[in-house]
């Protein structure tokens, strides 16, 4: 994929909010601080389009991102952050429902989990949410760069075994070493190209 731009187009938590038009979407979901924000900001070039932050839960709205004339790039709140508003967590699975239900536009979930940590009920259930709803997932494990490569095989079996993944489900990725940025836009190109 050749980035020539990226443009915020607006935020939203539901339809009417979201963009008219019919360009397809590819949207990012994971915990809370998992690194969404940062994976997009790499496949865009940018160090600062997305505003990433230390501070979990910071995303709170759908955002869109259009690349070129072509695409969105969908930014999704984290799941599985207890610090965050009540009223944002009442919100967040209607918001995530309805978006992943009804987007007739959307066209593919980066699913993002952390190298270190074993994945939460509520990864799982965003796994089976889009089996459910028959959106390809192209799942991401990041921060790589955070361990060694014998830790990130160890890491691989447990998120394989947990999720019921396969070695060539997982793309592997590092927002400081850029290490698999071209792989997962291989794989975004071709749900696109669908
Ligand atoms: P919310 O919007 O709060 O759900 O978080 P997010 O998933 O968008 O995470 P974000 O991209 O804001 O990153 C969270 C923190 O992790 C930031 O401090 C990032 O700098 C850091 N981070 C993200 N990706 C990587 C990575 O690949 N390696 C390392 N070492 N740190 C990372
Ligand atoms: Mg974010």
């Amino acid at each position: 994929m050749i980035v020539k731009t990226t443009e915020f187009i607006k935020s939203g938590t539901k339809p009417a909010h979201y963009p008219e038009g019919d360009l397809p979407e590819i949207a990012f979901a994971g915990r809370s601080n998992v690194g969404k924000s940062s994976l997009i900001n790499v496949l865009v070039n940018r160090k600062n389009l997305v505003r990433t932050s230390s501070t979990p839960g910071r995303t709170q709205l759908i955002n869109f991102f259009q690349v070129n004339q072509d695409f969105m790039l969908v930014d999704l709140p984290g799941y599985g952050y207890a610090k965050v508003p009540l009223d944002v967590k009442r919100n967040w699975r209607p918001m995530m429902e309805t978006y992943l239900s009804k987007r007739e536009n959307l066209v593919g979930v980066v699913l993002i989990l952390d190298i270190r940590r074993v994945p939460v009920d509520e990864d799982l259930q965003m796994l089976e949410w889009l089996r459910a709803f028959s959106i390809p997932p192209i799942v991401v494990v990041t921060k790589c760069d955070k361990v060694s490569k014998n830790e990130r095989a160890k890491q691989s079996a447990v998120i394989m075994q947990r999720m019921g993944l396969d070695k060539g489900d997982l793309n592997y990725f590092s927002a400081l070493s850029k290490e698999g940025k071209e792989g997962i836009w291989d794989r975004i190109d071709a749900l696109l190209a669908k």
